[in-house]
């Protein structure tokens, strides 16, 4: 976890371990979304701490725009602009995580 509402905490909190043997395996973190990039830098450095064979990032969405790490995203499935967004497992605060679409939040 890594936003309170729609800003990036600038920490990541550790909310689940990890359960499996990494060491000499082939690792695929899979990301919902990959924003500054604090999360995946994060991420990135518990995994390689285990000794994998190789670790590549995959991501359903990715806002270059917002992204200021030099871990490469390997596989990308849509690049979005720098807006907050809600929707297919995306969720503002706990909020819209079920809806069936994505949303781009606007704020009145
Ligand atoms: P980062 O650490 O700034 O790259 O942010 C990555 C994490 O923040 C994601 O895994 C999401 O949990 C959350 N996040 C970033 N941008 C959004 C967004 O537009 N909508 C919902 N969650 C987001």
């Amino acid at each position: 976890a890594s936003y309170h509402g729609t800003s990036s905490s600038g920490s990541v909190k550790h909310l689940v371990g990890l359960n499996e043997i990494l060491k000499d395996r082939h690792v695929v973190i899979v990301e919902d979304i990959v924003d500054t990039g604090l999360t995946i830098k994060s991420l990135m450095a518990s995994v390689l701490e285990h000794q994998p064979a190789e670790v590549r990032v995959a991501t359903l969405l990715y806002k270059p725009d917002a992204y200021h790490e030099k871990i490469p995203i390997d596989h990308i499935a849509l690049s979005v602009p720098n807006d907050f967004l809600v929707g297919y497992g995306l969720d503002y605060d706990g909020i819209g995580r079920n809806l069936n679409h994505i949303y781009k939040l606007v704020e009145e």
